[in-house]
């Protein structure tokens, strides 16, 4: 029998723990916590994304920021707004929501994150450090699915785990925090041969390709734990990276989608900011 990991829940449980953690904070050190986010322009699904993600803020009692510019808004006015957040001592986090318009050059705007502000880990110093397997910010959406392992109390250490997609934002990051945790890792992209024997290799398998029911029965080993990274849109019905129907036949552990990694990035969010303001805090003490 499978097992499904219940995302949904699990990121509640994070946002109580969290709640509670933000009440002890602002008790001790008398000040909010305050994540800021920019969004540029009217994309449909990063208008909904910084909702949700405003909404959560509040929700654990952190204060949220948010500053809305124009589609067509100019390179130095984007700038100008991620340095005066970069500037102000009572903003924690920085959240500069991706995907940027097209005339705006993305890394030149997230690398006027200060790292120490960094709530996505996208920077160069926190992805290093995560290299290192030094103390850094972690992507959200890998960090999710980490923590929604070590949740189920699956076993990492010594595991065969593959990932497929190579992105910066989730197949990096995820096969960096895999190998930290002394899984045998083994990253796969667009031009890997014979990828389903891979794949069928894997005890951990976390698909974050970015295509619908991209894995498939024939390419995961009977007892597999599987992480479904994937949000594909096909004539408006949400599909996972993974066949769930009939993946989950074999596995012992699956994630659905909806409802398993995605209500995770959140939550992991509301807890970089929150550590990010602890250290902080500590260190001004
Ligand atoms: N766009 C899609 N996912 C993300 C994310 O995790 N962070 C940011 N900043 N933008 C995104």
């Amino acid at each position: 029998m499978t097992k499904l990991i219940d995302g949904k829940q699990i990121s509640q449980d994070i946002k109580l723990e969290l709640k509670e953690k933000v009440s002890l904070f602002k008790e001790k050190y008398g000040k909010d916590i305050t994540l800021a986010v920019v969004l540029v322009g009217e994309n449909p699904a990063s208008q909904v994304y910084v909702r949700n993600k405003i909404k959560a803020t509040e929700l654990v009692g952190m204060k949220s920021l948010a500053f809305y510019l124009d589609e067509n808004a100019t390179e130095k006015e984007v700038e100008e707004c991620v340095n005066a957040l970069a500037k102000d001592d009572n903003v924690d986090g920085i959240l500069v929501q991706l995907p940027l318009p097209k005339h705006l050059d993305e890394n030149k705007i997230l690398n006027l994150i200060p790292a120490n502000k960094d709530v996505d880990g996208f920077l160069a110093e926190n992805v290093g450090k995560l290299l290192l397997f030094e103390n850094s910010t972690v992507a959200c959406t890998p960090y999710g699915v980490l923590e929604l392992l070590k949740r189920e109390n699956i076993e990492i250490a010594g595991k065969n785990a593959v990932v497929i997609g190579r992105s910066n934002i989730v197949g990096k990051p995820m096969a960096m925090l895999l190998l930290r945790e002394n899984a045998t890792v083994t990253i796969c992209h667009s031009k890997t041969k014979d990828l389903k024997k891979i794949c069928k290799q894997a005890d951990i398998l976390v698909a974050a390709i970015g295509r619908a029911k991209f894995v498939t029965k024939d390419m995961v080993k009977k007892g597999a734990v599987v992480i479904d990274v994937g949000i594909n849109r096909v004539d408006g019905k949400l599909y996972g990276d993974v066949d769930f129907e009939k993946v989950s036949k074999k596995t012992s552990y699956i994630t659905p989608v909806p409802g398993g990694v995605g209500p995770m990035t959140i939550a992991m969010l509301l807890q970089n900011t929150y550590l990010l303001a602890l250290k902080k805090a500590e260190e001004n003490v």
